[in-house]
C-alpha cells in the first residue's frame, strides 16, 4: 500500500484515535507528540516529519494489542516506508526504517536505556530481534543513518505523555509538506 500526501490527515485523525499499543494515549497523539519534542529538540523538516508518521505503520496494519502478546511483530516500521515512498525522500524513509534498530542499538549502548523503556516497549522488544550483539551495535553506529533514527527514537520515546497538549495535526503536516517529493503537490 502506497500512500498520497491527501491520505495522510483522514488515516492519522481516523484509524489514529485507537489507543497505542500498550499505553494510554492514541496513536494520533503519540505521532504529534512525536512531532512536537522532534521540533523542541531542533530537529528540521525531515526529522519532524520522520517522527510524525513513523509509526503509520502501526496504523496501517490495525495491530491490536493482543498481536504483541501473542508474539507478533507488524514489522510495522517497513509497512510505513512502503507507505510513503511516493511522498519522502531517503532521509525520512532510513530514519523510520532503522527506529526499531536505534531502539536496540540504545538498550546496547546505554546502560539506563532499557530500564527507562515503558513495559509495552519492552515486551515489543523481544519480538524486534532484543539487544544488539556489539557487531550489530557497531555496524548501526556506523551507518549513515544511525544520527537520524536515534534522534526519532528519543522522540518517540518521549512521546508518551498522557494530556500533553501539543500544536494539531494540520500544523506538522504543513512541515512535512515542505519536503514533500510527490508530483501532486507540483
Ligand atoms: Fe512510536
Amino acid at each position: 500500500m502506497t500512500l498520497r500526501f491527501n491520505d495522510l490527515h483522514p488515516l492519522l485523525s481516523g484509524a489514529g484515535q485507537k489507543l497505542y499499543g500498550g499505553e494510554a494515549i492514541s496513536q494520533l497523539e503519540h505521532a504529534l507528540q512525536a512531532a512536537h519534542f522532534a521540533q523542541l529538540a531542533g530537529g528540521d523538516a525531515a526529522a519532524i516529519t520522520a517522527a510524525l508518521l513513523h509509526d503509520i505503520g502501526h496504523i496501517i496494519c490495525e495491530q491490536q494489542d493482543h498481536d504483541v502478546a501473542a508474539g507478533i511483530d507488524d514489522q510495522h516500521e517497513f509497512v510505513a516506508v512502503t507507505a510513503l515512498k511516493d511522498l519522502f525522500d531517503q532521509r525520512v524513509l532510513f530514519a523510520i526504517a532503522r527506529h526499531v534498530e536505534a531502539k536496540r542499538y540504545l538498550c546496547a549502548t546505554e546502560a539506563d536505556y532499557l530500564a527507562a523503556l515503558s513495559p509495552a516497549s519492552q515486551m515489543s522488544l523481544q519480538l524486534q530481534g532484543g539487544v544488539m550483539n556489539d557487531e550489530q551495535a557497531a555496524r548501526f553506529a556506523a551507518s549513515s543513518y544511525a544520527k537520524d533514527a536515534i534522534f526519532l527514537r528519543r522522540c518517540d520515546d518521549q512521546a508518551k505523555v498522557v494530556g500533553l497538549v501539543t500544536a494539531p495535526l494540520n500544523y506538522f503536516l504543513q512541515i512535512a509538506k515542505t519536503i514533500c517529493i510527490s508530483k501532486e503537490l507540483a
